[in-house]
Parts: structure tokens; C-alpha cells; sequence
């Protein structure tokens, strides 16, 4: 496994792999790295692309500085991991690499209602950070195929708008979610959580799924609510459960059959905030 500290000599790697004709899938990562991420690097092996992962803990799409501060950082591990699962190359640059002081690097593309609706309402800026970052990546490691997760459907919806709008080409292939046992969707943020608020956390898959069994039922506004409430119930405090259209990301409207809806949340166990989302098949 390769391990790359700078871009000049990931691009080095990358161009004599070009060469040789081995298509390159791409897994950006904010490491602390765990089941779901490392399915991710699976799916482009099985696609039979060379799979670049890159570790970087980006500031930008941080609007809490408190949440960057304790986003849990665990390189070796990580490094481990990756070796384990026969990763071809990591890509694990400083801040100074990736934002070069003096460059302006922000992108600004307007992602319409897509970026203001749940987590756009409760993370000012994530989602233009978190482009960004992407962005940059992308124009670095110039892949094949780009791999995200399900788990951060918003985001996902977010980024393929982005290829869109950018007349991109690079495939963007969606992973499911990778859950515990019990549930819980494995999440980097997971190790924070007390032991019993984790023996609490697999209620929100639960209440999710249930919500989802009863959306062919319509009344999506007061299942929503009814979520909320059995969330506050089990000692969660819930930003947002949102029925939606998968497509649009906006509330599902009552008999729009061609819609593609999705059940999502945001909910604080004490100081963790994790989300979640379940498609309704
Ligand atoms: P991070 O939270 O590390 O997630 C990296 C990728 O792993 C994302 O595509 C995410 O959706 C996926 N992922 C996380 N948990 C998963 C799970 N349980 N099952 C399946 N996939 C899962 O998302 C980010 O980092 C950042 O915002 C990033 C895109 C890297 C930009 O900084």
C-alpha cells in the first residue's frame, strides 16, 4: 500500500497507474476509519478499480469548532485497516497542502434548496466546505468512479448534484449503509458516545424503520412529528425527522407517487450528534 503525504507524488503514482490502464476508484474519508468505510474500498475493488483512500479531517465543513476538536483522530489504525482490506493507495495530506495559504480554493456553487434543508438548517456552511473539499480532491486524484456512503445521503445528493453542475464525469457509485449488529449505523462519531447512550443508539434505526413501514400509508407530516416525540421519549434530542423525496431532498408531498422517498434524521445522544436515514423501498 501506498502512502501519500503530497499531491505531486500521489499524481506521480497515479499517472504511471493511468498508463497501465488500471481505472482508479476514489474514497475520501475523514479516517477514524470503520466497517462502512472500509465496504466503500471493497465495492471499487469489486468494480476492479485501483482504490485510492484519502485521510483528511477537513476544517472547512466544521461549523463547530468543538466538533473538529473532538473528531476522533486514529492514523495507525487507520493505516491498519486500509493495509488489512488491500487498499492500493492512501492519500493523508496537512491542512497547508490541501488549503495553500494565499490560494482562495472555496468554491462557490449554489446547490439551491438542496443545501438549506436539514442538515443545511442546523450546519450553516457544512455543505460548501464539505464541497470543496471534495472538489479539490477530485481535481487531484482525477478518478474513475468516486465511492460514498448512503449513510450521509444528503451529502451524497449533494456531491452528484455538484458533478452535475460541473459537467463531470467521474461516476459517482452509492454504498448502503454499513450498520452494528443491533443497528446502529457505524459512524466515526460512534466511539464518543457513553455506554449507555450506545445501548440507547440502535432506538434510531428502529424508529426510523418503523417510520419508513408506514409512509405508503401517506400522512408523512404527523409521522414526522410522531418520530420526534418517541425520540425525545427514549432521551434523545432530535433536530429533524424529515420524510422526503430522494431526488429533491424536499418534503415528500402527499400522493406523489413517482417520488423516491427517504426517511432521515439528526438526533443528539448528550453530546453526539449522529444521523441516520432509511429508503423506503
Ligand atoms: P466520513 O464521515 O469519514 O465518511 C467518508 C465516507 O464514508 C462517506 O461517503 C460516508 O457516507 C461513508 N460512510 C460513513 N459511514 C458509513 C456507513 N456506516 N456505511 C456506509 N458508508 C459510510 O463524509 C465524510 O467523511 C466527509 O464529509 C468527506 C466526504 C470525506 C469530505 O470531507
Amino acid at each position: 500500500m501506498q502512502i501519500f503525504k503530497h499531491i505531486v507524488d500521489l499524481q506521480l503514482w497515479l499517472a504511471t497507474q493511468r498508463k497501465a490502464g488500471n481505472p482508479i476508484a476514489f474514497i475520501p474519508t475523514m479516517g477514524a476509519l470503520h466497517q462502512g468505510h472500509l465496504t466503500l474500498v471493497e465495492a471499487g475493488q469489486q468494480a476492479g478499480a485501483l482504490t485510492v483512500v484519502s485521510i483528511f479531517v477537513n476544517p472547512t465543513q466544521f461549523n463547530d469548532p468543538k466538533d473538529l476538536e473532538k473528531y476522533p483522530r486514529t492514523p495507525e489504525r487507520d493505516l491498519e485497516l486500509l493495509l488489512g482490506v488491500k487498499c492500493d493507495a492512501v492519500f493523508m495530506p496537512e491542512v497547508s497542502e490541501m488549503y495553500p495559504p494565499g490560494k482562495s480554493l472555496t468554491l462557490h456553487l449554489d446547490f439551491g434548496t438542496m443545501e438549506q434543508v436539514m442538515e443545511g438548517k442546523f450546519r450553516p456552511g457544512h455543505f460548501n466546505g464539505m464541497a470543496t473539499v471534495v472538489k479539490r480532491l477530485l481535481d487531484i486524484v482525477q478518478p474513475d468512479q468516486l465511492y460514498m456512503g448512503q449513510k450521509d445521503y444528503q451529502q451524497l445528493s449533494i456531491v452528484r448534484q455538484m458533478l452535475y453542475l460541473l459537467g463531470s464525469t467521474v461516476e459517482l457509485v452509492m454504498v448502503p449503509t454499513v450498520r452494528e449488529k443491533d443497528g446502529l449505523a457505524m459512524s466515526s462519531r460512534n466511539v464518543r458516545l457513553s455506554t449507555e447512550m450506545r445501548l440507547k443508539a440502535p432506538l434510531l434505526f428502529e424508529i426510523l424503520s418503523k417510520t419508513a413501514a408506514l409512509v405508503p400509508k401517506g400522512n408523512f407530516r404527523s409521522l414526522e412529528q410522531l418520530a420526534m416525540e418517541e425520540l425525545k421519549q427514549e432521551g434523545f434530542a432530535p433536530e429533524y425527522v424529515e420524510i422526503i423525496d430522494g431526488k429533491t431532498l424536499l418534503p415528500l408531498v402527499e400522493g406523489n407517487v413517482g417520488a423516491f422517498p427517504v426517511v432521515c434524521m439528526a438526533a443528539w445522544a448528550d453530546e453526539v450528534r449522529l444521523i441516520d436515514n432509511v429508503l423506503v423501498p
